[in-house]
């Protein structure tokens, strides 16, 4: 598997300390509060549990699938929930935890459903944000890295399901894809 990526982007390192300082963040910000931190499987499941582990607030912890099928296709585009949570999220304060934005559909359209269960407090914290990617109006409130138009993978972000596991995020080869016949 790490022979088939071309670069390490962020390094273990690199993900380790960053997350730390989004964690303290957190921390001042949810003082005295018992947020409900919600993570977007499966892509952030390595994010979620190491910033977890630094929160200091008691929190509750809840998961959802969903899949964006039709993200690339503005009009129709719709979320569909394939799994979704076992918390009643009104009057919480919710904390989404995800892998990456990119255009921005999933957590938009997360948003909007949170906010008609009638959620007290919706924020997002992303590991990754492909920023110039954006096409709905959607923007972290946590983020740890920018990261430019490029596809990645590994700390749970996958191609085809594959390189979730890898420490570090990075860039696969061509030959990878041209393997796949894309
Ligand atoms: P959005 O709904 O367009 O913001 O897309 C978010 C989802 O697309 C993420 O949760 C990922 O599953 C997937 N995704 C976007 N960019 C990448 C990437 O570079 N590598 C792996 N998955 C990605
Ligand atoms: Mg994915």
């Amino acid at each position: 598997m790490d022979n088939d990526c071309e670069r390490i982007l962020i390094t273990e390192e690199q993900i380790r300390s960053r997350v730390k300082e989004i964690a303290e963040a957190i921390n001042r910000d949810y003082q005295g509060k018992n947020p409900l931190v919600v993570g977007i499987l499966k892509g952030a499941i390595l994010f979620f549990s190491d910033i977890i582990r630094h929160l200091s607030m008691p929190i509750d912890l809840d998961f959802m699938v969903v899949s964006s099928y039709g993200s690339g296709t503005v009009s129709s585009g719709k979320l569909k929930i394939k799994k979704d949570l076992d918390n009643d999220v009104e009057g919480r304060d919710v904390l989404i935890v995800e892998d990456i934005i990119d255009s921005g559909f999933t957590l938009s359209n997360l948003k909007a459903l949170l906010t008609e269960r009638g959620a007290a407090s919706i924020k997002i914290a992303t590991l990754l944000n492909k920023s110039s990617r954006r096409v709905y109006d959607i923007a972290p409130d946590y983020n740890c890295f920018y990261i430019e138009d490029e596809f990645v993978v590994g700390y749970g972000l996958d191609y085809r399901e594959y390189y979730r596991n890898l420490p570090y995020i990075g860039i696969l080869k061509a030959s990878v894809y041209e393997e796949d016949g894309e």
